[in-house]
């Protein structure tokens, strides 16, 4: 089954005002799109329900965390149930920051992605070592474990539902992008590993996009390698070139 290229943009916690908001949607509502990727943005929860309005359609939205439970007392969250209800297709789940800066383990990132996916969510799943465990060569330990709490837990048949986003902790918001050949490996890798965990329907069906200091600079030398399938986009996202970005593979 051939892969559609898959472009997400994490706007993170920006930006911070609803004009600059419409600024960055106007731009990409006016943007020519080649249709070559599935092109999602994940903006501020508070943002998801005004940009459904006016958001051209060919651009799907995502949350970018979810809670495991439907409802209840649980200040501050948002549950998969609401976000199906709201009809907002997608959730980024296991961010680096959500890991490393709100303490989530890989367990609880597991048990969020199955409940999404119980409400009829599409997860961009992300995992990624740090610049520690790349130099002590556990990148693929990391990176198969983080997997493996999911894999755990989910049937073969939910991966159709999963993009997994390779986003090495050490490329996030530092201008350091991975080489491609850096990415390929690792992409390639956890393809293979897909295949050895699930099957190889899996393996072969399963979108792997890189993240990290993707810029429209960056774009077209790592999309041309085989086992990436797209980008998670973080800073470049908020800018104008995440259009050339989106339409790279098209190119
Ligand atoms: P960055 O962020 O593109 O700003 O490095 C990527 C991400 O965190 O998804």
């Amino acid at each position: 089954m051939a892969r559609k290229f898959f472009i997400g943009g994490n706007f993170k916690m920006n930006p911070a005002t609803a004009a600059a908001r419409d600024a960055i949607v106007d731009t990409l509502n006016k943007a020519q799109l080649d249709g070559s990727a599935e092109v999602v943005i994940a903006p501020p929860a508070l943002y998801l329900l005004p940009l459904q309005q006016t958001l051209r359609k060919e651009i799907a939205l995502a949350a970018q965390n979810c809670h495991t439970n439907d409802s209840g007392a649980f200040t501050g969250e948002i549950s998969p149930a609401q976000l199906a209800d709201a009809r907002i297709p997608y959730v980024i789940l296991g961010h680096s920051e959500r890991r490393t800066l709100f303490g989530e383990t890989s367990d609880l990132v597991a048990q969020k992605t199955q409940a999404a996916l119980a409400k009829g969510l599409k997860i961009i799943f992300c995992i990624g070592e740090t610049l520690e465990e790349r130099e002590a060569n556990k990148t693929l330990e990391v990176c198969r474990a983080q997997l493996d709490a999911a894999i755990n837990l989910l049937s073969p048949a939910d991966w159709a539902n999963i993009v997994i986003a390779y986003e090495p902790v050490w490329a996030i918001g530092t201008g350091k992008v991975a080489t491609p050949q850096q990415a390929q490996e690792v992409h390639a890798a956890l393809r293979a590993y897909l295949g050895e965990a699930i099957d190889a329907n899996v393996a072969s069906s399963t979108r792997i996009i890189y993240g990290g200091s993707v810029t429209g600079a960056s774009c077209g030398e790592l999309s041309s390698q085989p086992d990436i399938d797209g980008f998670l986009v973080g800073g470049a996202s908020l800018k104008p070139e995440f259009v050339t970005i989106a339409n790279v593979k098209g190119a």
